[in-house]
């Protein structure tokens, strides 16, 4: 077989389609119709996982439970509200979280304390910035949850990951959104749903790790949202933002799309997600 043959990565040109869909969107939403949502938003996204009393990071760390050992020392990039780290943190020795935001940071000890999680050490910087020198052969367990939209190479970021591991990796991503999203989308836009915003891009991580000669495992489990119509509203206007401003009258159109689909005023939705873990 001739050399260019095996460089599958290139061939499907998984960069240039990754950058495309990250190109598409504004550099952060724009969402004039409430000065405080950011705030909100952390505060939303923190409620919603300790109330679905964390749920998805339950069902991550049963699958991590396959091959970890009550001794590992897991390194956990972007941790949020410690969606994961909670329910993770019963199951190793000890847990380090790295976030860059603060205010995430807040909601995450906030929820370590409230759950008695005492083995998780909370470090407040940029992953991309840390020294691979000093991260080299770590952790037995480098993983991230939810993450890999946020960073602009994904190579680098996944060779970050391995470097920093003595044993394994593992990316858990949500697959697919919700359908009432998508059609909100179409509604306010007037185009079309063309995926602008799932956040599947745990496949274009498998590609990079195969092309490493890895044999990642991929498992998937299903978990819910429970939200008010509030909530559900500002979540839907923080992915519609990306691509169209959204004021206080695309705001209320949201809502009006949205109400209709709540129960006794409660919207519950079930998602997918993705969770890839390999040996080094
Ligand atoms: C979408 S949240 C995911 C939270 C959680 N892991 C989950 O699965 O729900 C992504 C988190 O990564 C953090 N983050 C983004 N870029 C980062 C970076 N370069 N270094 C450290 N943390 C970062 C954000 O502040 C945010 O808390």
């Amino acid at each position: 077989m001739k050399p260019e043959k095996r460089d599958l990565k290139y061939k499907i040109n998984w960069q240039d389609a990754r950058k495309s869909i990250l190109d598409e969107r504004f550099k952060g939403p724009k969402l004039s119709f409430d000065p405080k949502i950011k705030e909100k938003s952390a505060a939303d996204f923190s409620k919603k996982i300790s109330e679905g009393d964390f749920e998805y990071g339950r069902k991550t760390a049963e699958i991590f439970a396959g091959f970890l050992e009550p001794s590992y020392e897991v390194l956990e990039i972007g941790p949020g509200p410690g969606t994961v780290t909670v329910p993770l943190s019963k199951l190793v020795k000890s847990i380090t979280s790295i976030d860059l935001s603060l205010r995430n940071i807040e909601f995450l000890r906030k929820n370590l304390t409230e759950k008695g999680c005492t083995n998780v050490e909370v470090i407040n910087k940029n992953w991309l910035r840390m020294d691979d020198y000093e991260l080299e052969n770590s952790y037995d367990l480098v993983f991230c949850s939810h993450f890999l939209w946020m960073i602009p190479d994904l190579e680098e970021h996944i060779n970050k990951m391995e470097n920093a591991s003595r044993r394994y990796c593992a990316i858990v991503q949500p697959a697919g959104r919700d359908k009432l999203v998508k059609d909100v989308f179409t509604v306010i836009t007037g185009q079309e749903y063309g995926g602008e915003f799932e956040p599947d891009a745990d496949y274009f991580a498998y590609v990079i790790i195969r092309q490493w000669g890895r044999l990642p495992n991929v498992s998937h489990f299903s978990y819910s949202n429970t939200m008010t119509i509030d909530e559900k509203v500002r979540s839907i206007a923080s992915f519609i933002g990306r691509f169209v401003e959204v004021d206080k009258e695309r705001v209320e159109k949201i809502r009006e799309l949205v109400a209709p689909h709540a129960e006794d005023g409660i919207f519950r939705e079930t998602m997918n997600a993705v969770v890839m873990w390999w040996e080094i």
